[in-house]
């Protein structure tokens, strides 16, 4: 679809902010919601809304049954072998304590080791942090090199008989880089390490299969991929499932209880104490099923024409420096203008040119450190995005650099 008639499905981009309509190349943060997307929650909420697997009634067995269709769809989306290897959590970070305290934490001891990588996301490298803490286990960090590449001989060394679990990011939210993780996960089982696959940034930009991958779990957040925040999926391979013991408890993951005992619910039910966000799922679903329509080759394309368009209108300014080279980039670029602050690019961007990109260490300090910095500007685009958009960066820049520089 032409970016422009795709950009009619958003009823975002019919506002005008500071009297301009919105480039918006923020899409690694969240990207915008589609018209049906909207619909679907407003649906919900006006025509079936009741909680879901509890009573009889027409509108909870409606609901039940939107619920459950929407596990289908997410696991369809992922390739899933089923729908029961979905657990709807809040988002990938939910997702990836679950898996910490759910399957990890029973199987550390004193000196084992968690594997990750320098690319991280602070969500795959706290939730890791407190457990080592806890169980007297520690990190061990692959590192990258100069172009922001993952080192194979770090990670050959790093992966060890102390392993117990291999957390690493599919695309990096900060540079970009690709990882190359059915090699790496191949390497990772061929040592019997289970891998865990943060793919907020790689869903959006690509087909994602688990069974292709490997991927013993993997999490993606919703709201990066057309549909609301609050919502994301944790995929798990089902006999971790089965082993796992529940992450949160109370109602709606018990089969029977007494103040003695309480024998739970099998997967992925046991993981979803309380009312599930139940709407959530729903346009979650939408969500995928519209990211599928038009995830086309051609999509795919426009991204990447777009990025190679940013590389090189970035490259021919002067005293700006990309951040990283990787040779596998996905989405999204980060630069440094020498002498200006990211915050005050970012801040006359959006005041200037209605342009919005992110500024800061992105959740990715330890990265972010590797380069020698604290702070990047980055652009992130999505299939909705134009030339017209990238040349209004590439503009705002240039006034930037005129009054800062
Ligand atoms: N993790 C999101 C980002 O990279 C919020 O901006």
């Amino acid at each position: 679809m032409d970016p422009n008639t795709l950009r009619a499905l958003f009823p975002i981009f019919e506002r005008q902010v500071r009297g301009q309509s919105i480039a918006y190349l923020d899409n690694a943060a969240t990207t915008h919601k589609p018209r049906c997307v909207l619909e679907a929650i407003q649906r919900h909420y006006a025509e079936h809304n009741a909680n879901v697997h509890r009573a009889a009634h027409l509108l909870s067995q409606e609901a039940s049954l939107a619920y459950d269709a929407a596990r289908k769809t997410a696991a369809g989306f992922l390739n899933a072998a089923s729908p029961s290897e979905i657990v709807f959590v809040r988002g990938a970070t939910e997702g990836i304590n679950l898996v910490a305290y759910s399957f990890l934490r029973a199987r550390l001891a004193p000196g084992d080791e968690i594997l990750l990588t320098l690319t991280e996301h602070h969500s795959n490298i706290v939730p890791w942090q407190l457990l080592a803490q806890q169980t007297g286990a520690c990190l061990q960090v692959v590192g990258v090199d100069a172009q922001g590449d993952l080192l194979w001989e770090d990670f050959e060394q790093k992966l060890s008989q102390k392993t117990r679990l291999f957390a690493l990011v599919h695309v990096s939210n900060a540079i970009g880089v690709r990882h190359p993780v059915k090699k790496l996960i191949a390497r990772a089982h061929a040592q019997g390490v289970p891998v865990l696959l943060d793919a907020c940034q790689s869903v959006p930009h690509g087909p994602v299969d688990v069974q292709d991958l490997d991927a013993d779990f993997l999490v993606f957040s919703g709201h990066k991929v057309f549909g609301p925040t609050g919502i994301g999926v944790l995929y798990a391979k089902k006999a971790h499932l089965d082993a796992m013991l529940p992450y949160q408890s109370g109602g709606g993951m018990v089969e029977h209880v007494t103040f003695e005992h309480t024998r739970f619910r099998p997967a992925p039910e046991r993981f979803e104490a309380g009312t599930p966000n139940i709407c959530g799922a729903i346009a979650l679903a939408e969500a995928l099923r519209f990211y599928k329509q038009i995830a086309t080759p051609a999509a795919f394309a426009h991204e990447e024409a777009l990025i190679q368009a940013l590389l090189e209108g970035l490259r021919s300014l002067p005293g700006l420096r990309i951040i990283g080279n990787p040779r596998e980039r996905v989405g999204l670029v980060s630069f440094c203008l020498e002498g200006i602050h990211a915050h005050d690019v970012d801040t006359l961007l959006d005041h200037q040119s209605a342009v919005a990109i992110r500024s800061g260490h992105h959740c990715a300090q330890p990265l972010m450190r590797h380069f020698g910095l604290t702070s990047s500007v980055r652009a992130s685009v999505s299939f909705y995005n134009t030339l017209e958009d990238i040349h209004r960066l590439l503009e705002g820049l240039l006034k930037v650099r005129m009054r800062l520089g």
